[in-house]
């Protein structure tokens, strides 16, 4: 049975919302890098605490010249509470959300082509397996072409058992070597790395930071 998370939300079991952005995303913003220009998609975004984080990087311009300069960032998550909380969490006019299926959302003839960039955290986790192939597609047509995908992925423990490893999620989690099958033919890597920064309930090594280009 597929998981109903606007009812986690309403229930507030929601362990993989830690009240604050991924840390992972923060070192990365501390490195300048400056590839999340414009306006871009949070996919999956919970409460926003990403989004936050985002918006308030371009706004204090952390990010090399002018990049609050048409800096844009939407949320987007299928649940009505989670987008409700981010709404109400909103702490800047760079920041929106946005109640849809992403899945739905890239079918929208309008918003082809459309952003500059995504970010993506414990999203691709969360969405069935099957759905994976489909998730890449979504992305293409959402991005312009060029655009960066910035991905913090859930890494499956190389030492976990295979039947634990293909237990029931989510968190569906991917081992590393594995990201490639789904993003290569559209996307080229151009970082990717083990982030020193984690939250304390997910151990170093448990994440994984991709930065792509659109080819
Ligand atoms: C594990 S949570 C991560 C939330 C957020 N990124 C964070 O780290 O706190 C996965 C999120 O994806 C959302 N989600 C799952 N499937 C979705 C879909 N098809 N379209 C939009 N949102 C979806 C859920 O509602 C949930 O908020």
């Amino acid at each position: 049975m597929s998981k109903d998370w606007n009812q986690a939300y309403a229930n507030n079991k929601t362990p993989w919302d830690k009240g604050a952005a991924s840390p992972a995303l923060e070192e990365w913003l501390g490195k300048g890098g400056n590839a999340l220009m414009g306006k871009g998609l949070v996919l999956g975004c919970g409460l926003g605490h990403d989004v936050r984080l985002l918006a308030k990087s371009a706004k204090e311009g952390n990010r090399g010249n002018g990049a609050e300069k048409n800096f844009e960032v939407i949320g987007i998550d299928f649940s009505q509470i989670a987008i409700e909380k981010a709404e109400a969490l909103r702490s800047s006019s760079l920041e929106s959300y946005l109640c849809y299926d992403f899945f739905k959302y890239a079918e929208q003839p309008d918003q082809s082509n459309s952003c500059d960039w995504a970010f993506e955290h414990t999203f691709f986790c969360a969405i069935p397996k099957e759905l994976r192939k489909t998730y890449v597609d979504c992305l293409v047509q959402l991005l312009k072409p060029k655009a960066f995908f910035l991905a913090i992925f859930f890494i499956e423990d190389p030492k976990a058992s295979a039947a634990s490893a293909s237990s029931d999620g989510p968190p569906f989690k991917i081992k590393k070597e594995a990201i490639d099958a789904y993003f290569e033919e559209h996307f080229n890597l151009i970082d990717a790395y083990t982030p020193k920064r984690h939250y304390k309930s997910r151990p170093y090594g448990s994440e994984y930071v991709c930065l792509m280009q659109l080819k």
